[in-house]
């Protein structure tokens, strides 16, 4: 398949990462379905995009009638085989677990045409794994957006041990046909970006935790050091404490390398249910939880 072939673009799941993505690829153009497993979720996907697009609106940036034509090429769904239909590719940002996403995995074999390519979201999950219960390896590769993912430029490509270079080269041109810089990578614990930068929010719990200073003050340390746009516990109440324990998790299992144990304050405010923005609370209280 060629990247002129891409029509339409199915997008699996409705959350942070999903509905972004779906955003995406409707600005770019293409038709798109959206499939979560509840009306609400649904709802809540649509609801995610049309909050920051409103607040676009009311600044003077774009016309409510932009918003309506974004929001219009994408169809909601909660059935899996009718969001399939018609679509070239589909983009899968579900819930990050190897179990969930296999057995998904599974039944898009089943239901999909077999020119139709897989691509996966995951933030650190083997592809070659999630690949292996399909029958089409070949056509099976890692996109990986970034939070807000209608802002953010990069996508990485990963390449799992099956995939072939068509596949790769399709998931590089349709990134930049998403207005993306695609960067290819190998398949590997956390790939390149959450390989470097999650380990270093994990460290800045580690630093909370031996009281080396406030978390306003370490916030403003990185900010006005590195001149990073928010600080490690904003970044990791903007995209989860769950999401960063998980990857943590991948990249100490896959590698046994001590340097990746997650930080014992992190695992606790993700016990305590402390997620972050998305929960009203993580590291800083948002007024609601
Ligand atoms: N849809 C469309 N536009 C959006 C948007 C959305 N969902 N969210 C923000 N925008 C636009 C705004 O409208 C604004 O546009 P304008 O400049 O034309 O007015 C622009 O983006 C900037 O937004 P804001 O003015 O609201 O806010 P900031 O300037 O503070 O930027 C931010 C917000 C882009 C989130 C910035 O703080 C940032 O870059 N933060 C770091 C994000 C980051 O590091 N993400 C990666 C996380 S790691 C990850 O995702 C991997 C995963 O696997 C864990």
């Amino acid at each position: 398949m060629q990247v002129e072939d891409v029509q339409r673009v199915c997008v699996l799941g409705a959350g942070t990462m999903g509905a972004g993505i779906a955003q995406t690829c409707s600005v770019a153009g293409f038709s798109v379905a959206m499939r979560d497993l509840t009306e609400e979720f649904v709802e809540g996907g649509f609801q995610r995009m049309r909050d920051p697009l409103e607040k676009r609106v009311a600044r003077g940036k774009m016309t409510q009638e932009e918003v309506e034509a974004i929001l219009g090429r994408i169809e909601g769904f909660t059935s899996l085989e009718e969001a399939l239909k018609g679509a070239d590719v589909v983009i899968e940002a579900v819930f990050e677990e190897m179990g969930i996403k296999k057995e998904l995995y599974g039944e898009l074999d089943r239901l999909t045409p077999d020119e139709v390519i897989f691509a996966s979201n995951t933030s650190s999950l083997s592809i070659t794994e999630m690949a292996a219960v399909t029958g089409r390896s070949d056509r099976f590769v890692g996109m990986h957006f970034f939070n807000p993912a209608p802002v953010m430029k990069l996508v990485e490509v990963i390449r799992g041990s099956e995939t072939s270079d068509e596949t790769v080269q399709l998931a590089m041109e349709l990134s930049r046909k998403l207005g993306k810089e695609p960067v290819e990578v190998k398949e590997s614990a956390g790939f390149v970006v959450n390989r470097l930068l999650v380990p270093m929010l994990n460290e800045a719990f580690n630093l909370l935790l031996e009281n080396v200073a406030s978390p306003e003050d370490i916030d403003k340390a990185m900010k006005l050091g590195t001149n990073m746009p928010m600080g490690p516990f904003e970044l990791a109440d903007f995209t989860g404490l769950d999401v960063g324990l998980a990857v943590m998790e991948v990249l100490h299992r896959e590698s046994g390398d001590p340097k990746f144990r997650p930080s014992p304050l992190l695992r606790q405010l993700v016990r305590a249910g402390r997620l972050g923005r998305k929960t009203g609370r993580g590291v800083y209280d948002y007024g609601g939880g």
